[in-house]
């Protein structure tokens, strides 16, 4: 079996062009313009990277764009104050602070100061607890670029058994509660787990968010299964540097029924689903109906 590609650059791409007809109606129809804030502490340069591509991302789907770059040693209380104007700012619908942030920072004090109405991220504990239990909150963006993705291959996943490879709190557990939403039969497996490819061949739907570089091969995968590959690691192979996924995409793709690659998969789903969040934020912040299938 050759397994089918989902084209997740061709999928953002819609989805980006369906967030910006309706910023367009937004500022029409009722004057207002989402606004997405991004906060960048310190010069991680991936973390540059991906606040450059979210800054023209913003823009082109026609929202306004707030970028605060802020020094690596600013201390604790003036980022959250920061963080205080971003929530009072009614120009402001999306805040999303850029992780990993520098060690003498706490992140969950930070995470955790952001308004939950307009933390993009779904980080925040209340929107976190809302998830877990089943009600209307912020939903991650990269859980929610697989969710989406996933539901547009099958339709329904009811009764699909789903396992998903980490734990993080921005992936793996998000991702495995949307995946129990959606009636799904979870396992959420990790470094420790006993016999990994064993568990993983049991998956009609294998989601990788491990952050090891093409560590799920083909004989961790069951025949015609969907396989959604979160990973981006850069390695180097022939003197040249290379963006790889947790997923040894030869291998899978082989067994596999459907399969993300890397790059073109996740990655763009990601940036669209920042976008999709910011504009159902600013739907709800304005007391207006937020548009299904943008959401979770
Ligand atoms: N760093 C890596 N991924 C993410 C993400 O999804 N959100 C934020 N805020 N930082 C990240």
């Amino acid at each position: 079996m050759t397994a089918k590609v989902i084209d997740g650059k061709a999928f953002a791409a819609g989805v980006r062009a369906q967030v910006a007809e309706h910023v367009m109606r937004l500022k029409v129809e009722h004057g207002i313009t989402p606004g997405l804030a991004v906060v960048l502490v310190g010069q991680d340069p991936a973390s540059k990277v991906y606040v450059k591509n979210k800054h023209a991302s913003t823009i082109e789907v026609g929202m306004a764009s707030f970028e605060h770059r802020l020094d690596a040693d600013i201390s604790q209380t003036n980022l959250l104050a920061v963080i205080d104007r971003l929530n009072a700012d009614p120009a402001v619908h999306g805040i999303l602070v850029q992780l990993p942030l520098p060690k003498h920072l706490d992140s969950n004090l930070v995470i955790n100061r952001v308004d939950p109405a307009k933390d993009v991220d779904g980080f925040h504990i209340s929107n976190v607890g809302l998830l877990g239990t089943g009600q209307k909150s912020m939903v991650p963006c990269t859980p929610l670029g697989c969710l989406m993705m996933l539901r547009d291959h099958y339709g329904s996943l009811a009764g699909l058994n789903a396992v998903v490879v980490g734990r993080s709190n921005i992936v793996g557990k998000p991702m495995a509660q949307l995946l129990l939403r959606d009636s799904c039969t979870v396992t959420i497996a990790h470094s420790r787990t006993k016999d990994l490819a064993a568990v993983c061949r049991g998956a009609d739907i294998l989601v990788a968010a491990v952050g090891r570089p093409e560590m799920i091969t083909g004989d961790y995968v069951k025949s015609g299964s969907t396989v959604i590959d979160v990973g981006i690691n850069r390695i180097e192979r022939d003197g040249k540097v290379k963006l790889v996924g947790d997923v040894e995409y030869a291998t899978v793709a082989a067994v596999a029924g459907a399969i993300t690659p890397v790059p073109g998969g996740v990655g763009p789903m990601t940036v669209a689903c920042l976008l999709a969040n910011t504009l159902t934020a600013c739907y709800r912040l304005n007391g207006l109906v937020e548009l299904k299938g943008l959401t979770a």
